[in-house]
């Protein structure tokens, strides 16, 4: 279910876009009021994200508001909006395509729009539409906040003929962690994933002989299940399965695809994804980036052990490199086989918490020291080894 939230963008405020591309208060025209109708799409950890439902005025001045999301921080750290924009324009935008980026616009939001978001919040937990691990979280009274574009899809898929099929997937480590041992038989990704099921069955083993009641994790919704490097390797079938597996799991368009439109747009994913594809182009540069971004790894870089050695720009890049290796990709692939699949990078906020950088090391650590990246876990009696990654493939013999 969904609640709309009635909203003004700017009543005092007129958005208007400056010469820094950024949309801001100008209180010396005449003041209007534009009545916007926002509807909550989706949220993540530090971010509420919500759609366009209608705008009640024509102006050009407020066409940014059109054909975008608008994205807004929770109270969950220090991180302003603006921050995010200017390390966004001073920082990702200088090394990545501009087309493969969705774009990014400041917009000025009044305390009543705040509020009235937060109230909105309030009702939808109340009906239960809100996640539970996300109920009291609050929109931050931050002055600002982002208009993106927005990648979802029409809603018109199957519906006459045209549209676009909407995804959304992390490509993750795209290059073996710098710090995993030699010949390991599992990438950084799929380690961690290996290390999380195993700990996830543990539990639930714990809570199934305490009650009767089905397991939390039972509950979670299914995630698609590929390994990152796979993305790189310019193999149809290879790419095919994780198509379907993306598709598989793809809930929030709720659109029943039927087998005719499945076949087609896993054609279209795969082409995208190889070949001359711009998908595959977007890939290797996403790799390129964090390779370079961070060739040594947390535990030669990390806060300890010689911090000394440690220059700001030599963080910048390592921040830069982990925000690139959890951004996610969000796909929008049209019906209309004339119209080009488009797919651009978003969570792009630079990772730069203190606290960020012990949890890191520590997982780096443990996926080292328990044998995660070897299949040579201590406790793995039960985890089944491996058997998507890529580097299990290639190094079995190991
Ligand atoms: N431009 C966009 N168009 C359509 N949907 C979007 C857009 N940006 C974000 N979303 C949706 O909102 C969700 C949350 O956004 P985002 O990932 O930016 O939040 P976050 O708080 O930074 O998440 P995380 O906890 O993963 O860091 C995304 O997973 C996606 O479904
Ligand atoms: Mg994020
Ligand atoms: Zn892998």
């Amino acid at each position: 279910m969904a609640v709309d939230a009635v909203v003004s963008i700017a009543s005092d405020l007129l958005p208007k876009l400056d010469s820094n591309d950024c949309i801001t208060g100008d209180t010396g025209d005449t003041v209007d009021t534009v009545l916007a109708s926002y509807r909550m799409l989706a949220e993540g950890g530090a971010n509420i994200v919500y759609k366009l439902d209608s705008l009640n005025s024509e102006d050009e001045k407020y066409a940014p508001l059109r054909n975008c999301v608008l994205r807004v921080r929770k109270s969950v750290d220090d991180t302003t909006t603006k921050q995010i924009a200017n390390c966004f324009n001073g920082l990702i935008s200088k090394v990545l395509e501009p087309k493969f980026l969705v774009e990014l616009k400041l917009v000025h939001l009044t305390e009543d729009f705040i509020d009235s978001l937060n109230l909105d919040l309030h009702q939808l937990e109340l009906s239960g539409w809100r996640s539970t691990k996300h109920v009291g979280a609050r929109v931050k009274p931050d002055a600002w906040g982002l208009l993106l574009t927005d990648m979802t899809s029409d809603g018109t898929l199957g519906k006459g003929g045209g549209g676009a099929y909407a995804i959304e997937f992390k490509p993750k480590w795209l290059s073996q962690s710098p710090n995993a041992p030699p010949f390991s038989r599992r990438c950084r990704t799929c380690a961690l994933r290996a290390q999380r099921e195993f700990e996830k069955r543990g539990s639930e083993k714990q809570s199934k002989g305490q009650s009767n009641e089905p397991g939390a994790a039972e509950a979670g919704a299914a995630k698609a299940t590929f390994c990152p490097l796979a993305l790189l390797s310019d193999d149809r079938a290879t790419l095919a399965m994780i198509a379907r597996s993306l598709f598989a799991t793809t809930d929030y368009a709720a659109v029943d695809l039927q087998d005719q439109h499945l076949n087609f747009f896993t054609a279209r994913f795969v082409d995208f994804f190889t070949g001359q594809g711009d998908g595959l182009r977007l890939l290797r540069r996403l790799q390129f980036l964090q390779q370079r971004m961070d060739p040594y790894g947390i535990l030669a870089t990390g806060i300890g052990p010689h911090p000394e050695h440690i220059t700001l720009i030599d963080m910048k890049r390592f921040q830069l490199a982990m925000t690139l290796r959890d951004c996610s990709l969000l796909m929008k692939i049209p019906l209309s086989a004339a119209e080009p699949v488009e797919a651009r990078l978003a969570d792009l906020d630079l990772k730069s918490s203190k606290a960020k950088w012990e949890e890191w090391r520590l997982k780096e650590r443990s996926l080292r020291i328990g044998g995660w990246y070897t299949c040579r876990e201590e406790d793995g009696e039960g985890t089944g080894g491996e058997d998507v990654c890529v580097l299990n493939e290639v190094e079995w013999w190991v």
